[in-house]
């Protein structure tokens, strides 16, 4: 059977989408302020949103009920012998679980008949699915161009050191997850931030802590 790093050891190929070459709706405008070739601020982009914006397996212990199972049960059997339903399936997996853990994972292979890898790199793939479970309070900070450039990395950096994971994860108290965005539209406010609805815009590293402070008080 497959393990957890047999899974991730495939990230690098699957974990980078269209999307990354193609990042924000205001890319050329952004692109053209800013004064940087396009192709150089591209490759940078690139390369920078696959470090911070990959998706990885949830190290939290998985904690997924009988009924739950029972439910994805009856999903594979109703499309077992038919993986042209695989996303679908995937798709009723991840309403059933609120996302895609690795023993999810597993069972959508066993159960589709479909490699493990391939069930990894669509979940990889498209931005629809969740490797890590939702925070009650889902802190995204925009990758975008507008927002990388008035330093959103620099957001990233000090949120990992309050909260103590990184993007992709969630706190082992289920309060906070954390995830790298793409343009969210609100470039005139960058670098942006947003706690589940709520958008904080003209960040510095150092309003963070209050931001943080305020959610962690409402428990
Ligand atoms: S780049 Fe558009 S909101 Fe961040």
């Amino acid at each position: 059977m497959a393990s957890r790093s047999d899974v991730n050891a495939v990230a690098p190929a699957n974990n980078i989408s269209f999307l990354d070459f193609f990042p924000c709706p205001c890319y050329n405008l952004n692109t053209a302020r800013i004064g940087f070739s396009a192709a150089r601020r591209v490759v940078i982009e690139v390369l920078v949103r696959r470090n911070t914006m990959v998706k990885k397996i949830s190290a939290q212990p998985f904690q997924g009920t009988a009924e739950q199972a029972a439910r994805l049960e009856a999903v594979l059997a109703e499309h077992r012998g038919d993986p042209a339903q695989l996303m679908a399936v995937m798709q009723k997996a991840q309403g059933i679980y609120g996302y895609l853990p690795f023993e999810v994972q597993v069972m959508i292979a066993d159960g589709m008949d479909v490699p493990l890898q391939r069930v990894y790199g669509l979940s990889t793939f498209y931005g629809q699915f969740a490797l890590s479970p939702a925070g009650k309070y889902a802190v995204s900070v925009c990758m975008g161009t507008a927002c990388y450039v008035k330093g959103a990395q620099a957001l990233l950096d000090a949120l990992h050191e309050l909260l103590g994971i990184d993007a992709g994860e969630c706190t082992a108290d289920g309060l906070f997850s954390m995830e790298a965005s793409r343009c969210v539209g609100a470039c005139g406010l960058a670098p942006v931030m947003t706690v589940n609805e709520d958008v904080y815009g003209n960040l510095t590293p150092d309003m963070l802590d209050g931001i943080i402070a305020k959610y962690r008080d409402r428990g």
